[in-house]
């Protein structure tokens, strides 16, 4: 296997600190740790799931991303016009809150990452607009409302909605917090994917624990960042190395078209009815880093989703085809895959609304 961590940084190489969203999470009061769940498996190994459905009362692993960039930047700001760095413990402090008060944080979102950044916003004092396709419901709209941000119905489309982003922040200089990376913009989504590098934290010190681990991981990838956060950090420092399958769907099978073809290329295709994983382009961040972190790549239908929806359901786990893309990946491995003692961790990554 490649040892990513002997490899060469480039611009685009995605080298997160653990340590950095651990701290500011010991002083939020909505964090704890997720469950992770275990059932036994037919190969007589054990069924691992990480349910993300209730992550920081939003309903979705990202929270830890987009509320602990908007932290991450205001610190930034903040080291720029004081010189000094902030301390976790002063974010909830009135002359942050004062400070951040001037600061506008923008982004596209097909829902969680916009939810994520407002939060972040509000908490500590900032501001937030956030663009919506009009394709998007007019409750999501009231959500992200109900936390104070300004929404903008430019576009028709997500796609759109990320260019509309961009240019917004190019005309008015407020701060672009996507979480998806393009040449020469990777900061930002690097602090979205730094946040993520908790779950598999968290994971990691509960198999130590057990002295049980998977040997199998599928992760479903969007723009990728959730995903090569976590191979990130198993490839860094868990004791036992799985196999990592990354989910896609066939509609948007964005990493692994890039990976074919070795370097970042958009697909074209249909809807798909995985909304939050339905990203055409990958995060060339998120792209860079499973390349060189011995991955495989396996598309999944809508049909196939729904029916990992159905049988989380029934474990009275209530989730979207995003949500239980991992299990239908599981669901779908080859079976030589089954071998004895085979035992695949899976992440439900959202809640049903
Ligand atoms: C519920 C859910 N699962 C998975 C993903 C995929 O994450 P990424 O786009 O970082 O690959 C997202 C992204 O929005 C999501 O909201």
């Amino acid at each position: 296997m490649t040892n990513f961590l002997q490899q060469p940084s480039g611009a685009n190489a995605f080298v997160p600190d653990p340590a950095r969203p651990a701290s500011l999470l010991r002083v939020c009061p909505a964090y704890k740790t997720t469950p992770l769940l275990e059932t036994a498996h037919p190969s007589g190994g054990t069924l691992f799931l990480k349910d993300e459905t209730q992550r920081m009362n939003l309903g979705s692993f990202k929270a830890l991303g987009g509320v602990y960039a908007v932290a991450q930047l205001i610190s930034m700001e903040w080291k720029k016009h004081h010189g000094e760095e902030l301390n976790p413990v002063d974010f909830g402090s009135e002359k942050v809150k004062a400070f951040a008060s001037r600061l506008t944080f923008v982004c596209a979102s097909a829902g969680n990452h916009g939810l994520a950044v407002a939060v972040g916003a509000r908490i500590f004092g900032a501001n937030a607009r956030i663009h919506l396709a009009r394709e998007m419901p007019d409750a999501f709209e009231r959500r992200l409302q109900e936390q104070k941000a300004n929404v903008a119905r430019t576009s028709q489309t997500y796609d759109q909605s990320v260019a509309e982003a961009l240019r917004d922040t190019e005309t008015t200089g407020d701060i672009l917090l996507a979480d998806g990376s393009w040449p020469g913009y990777t900061v930002p989504p690097s602090f979205v994917m730094e946040g993520y590098t908790i779950i598999a934290e968290e994971m990691r010190q509960e198999f130590q624990a057990k002295k049980q681990w998977p040997t199998h991981v599928y992760l479903q990838a969007g723009v990728g960042g959730l995903a090569a956060a976590i191979t990130y950090m198993i490839r860094k420092n868990w004791v036992k190395q799985p196999e990592i399958i990354i989910i896609e769907p066939d509609a948007a099978p964005c990493l692994m078209e890039s990976s074919k073809a070795g370097r970042p290329v958009t697909v074209e295709g249909p809807v798909s009815n995985m909304g939050r994983l339905d990203c055409k382009a990958p995060s060339i961040l998120a792209f860079d880093l499973l390349e060189r972190s011995n991955v495989n790549y396996l598309t999944i239908s809508d049909e196939e989703a729904l029916e990992a929806v159905a049988i989380l359901a029934e474990k009275g786990i209530s989730t979207t085809p995003s949500g239980a893309a991992g299990l239908a990946g599981q669901m779908k491995s080859l079976p030589n895959d089954q071998q004895n003692g085979y035992s695949p961790l899976i992440i439900v990554s959202e809640g049903a609304l």
